[in-house]
């Protein structure tokens, strides 16, 4: 069976997490148009239920949902309990829910620390490993990992939440080549977008960084294009592909010390 360049097994379903806001809505949204049924998972039943409504109303297509919390140990599990009571076999795998924390290291609660590491490391790991092996048993699938950004360079006062990030690049990339051919890995690195990734991880972004926001539904479509064109890795705007290059090519250090000049303002002492 051919997995790369195609769309295929169009009656599989695609699972979404982080599905109840900002871009996990965006990309729901592009896989419902391209066909597939949804299964969509946050912890918020009522907003995956609206939702879910909206798709349906819109698209056409099937929709399930499944609230799970994954910052916590047992989120996983339970989620994939849920799931196969309902039946619901993805052959797609959107690992987008995430947060971040911005602000200096040592402000950090311990408990978010944690929290946030376990959805974005953890979480989207045992996802991964779950459905990397039931895509593999059932002939094939996909599997969409949303990094960002901040994965492609260290990034003082987001530090914890850029190292778990180039967490998910390096896992992806080296997944890409692993898992191949019968399931297609790709890494979607967003740049800012205006969405509840602020308020909920406490970023103040510049004047500049508002200018290079992009639009959730171009950065859903921009990752889903790469998953299904069979490609590693993809950073979604030109002005974010430039920072990333910068990323690659200057010194380490001198890139961390700018980036904390550039934030430090906005993150005062007090
Ligand atoms: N916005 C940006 O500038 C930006 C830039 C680069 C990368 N990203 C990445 O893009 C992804 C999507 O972020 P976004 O901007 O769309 O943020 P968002 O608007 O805050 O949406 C986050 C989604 O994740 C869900 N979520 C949060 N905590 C969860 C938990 N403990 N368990 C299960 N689901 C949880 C939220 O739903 P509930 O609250 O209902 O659980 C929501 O559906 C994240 O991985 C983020 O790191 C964002």
């Amino acid at each position: 069976m051919r997995l790369r360049g195609v769309e295929y097994m169009q009656s599989g379903s695609a699972l979404v997490t982080g599905a109840s806001g900002g871009l996990g809505v965006a990309l729901a949204h592009d896989l419902a148009r391209r066909g597939y049924p949804l299964v969509l998972t946050a912890r918020s039943r009522p907003a995956l239920e609206d939702m879910a409504r909206r798709i349906r109303k819109s698209h056409g297509v099937p929709v399930i949902v499944q609230p799970a919390d994954l910052s916590t140990p047992s989120g996983v599990s339970e989620l994939l309990a849920g799931l196969d009571a309902q039946d619901a076999r993805p052959s797609i795998l959107v690992n987008n829910a995430g947060f971040g924390l911005n602000e200096r290291f040592q402000k950090h609660s311990l408990e978010r620390l944690e929290a946030m590491l376990q959805l974005n490391i953890l979480a989207l790991t045992a996802l991964t490993h779950a459905y990397a092996q039931r895509m593999k048993a059932d002939g094939g699938g996909h599997i969409l990992l949303v990094a960002s950004l901040a994965a492609h360079m260290p990034a003082p006062l987001m530090a914890a939440y850029g190292a778990s990030k180039a967490y998910v690049l390096s896992l992806g990339e080296a997944l890409h080549v692993e898992l191949a051919p019968e399931v297609g890995v790709t890494v979607l690195s967003p740049g800012y977008m205006e969405t509840g990734f602020d308020e909920a991880s406490g970023f103040r972004p510049n004047a500049a960084t508002k200018r290079t926001a992009l639009a959730p539904s171009t950065v859903a479509r921009i990752g889903l294009d790469a998953l299904f064109a069979g490609k590693a890795s993809v950073v979604a705007g030109n002005a974010n592909k430039l920072a990333a290059m910068l990323g690659r090519i200057l010194p380490r250090t001198f890139m961390a010390r700018q980036l904390y000049k550039s934030a430090g303002e906005r993150y005062q002492e007090g």
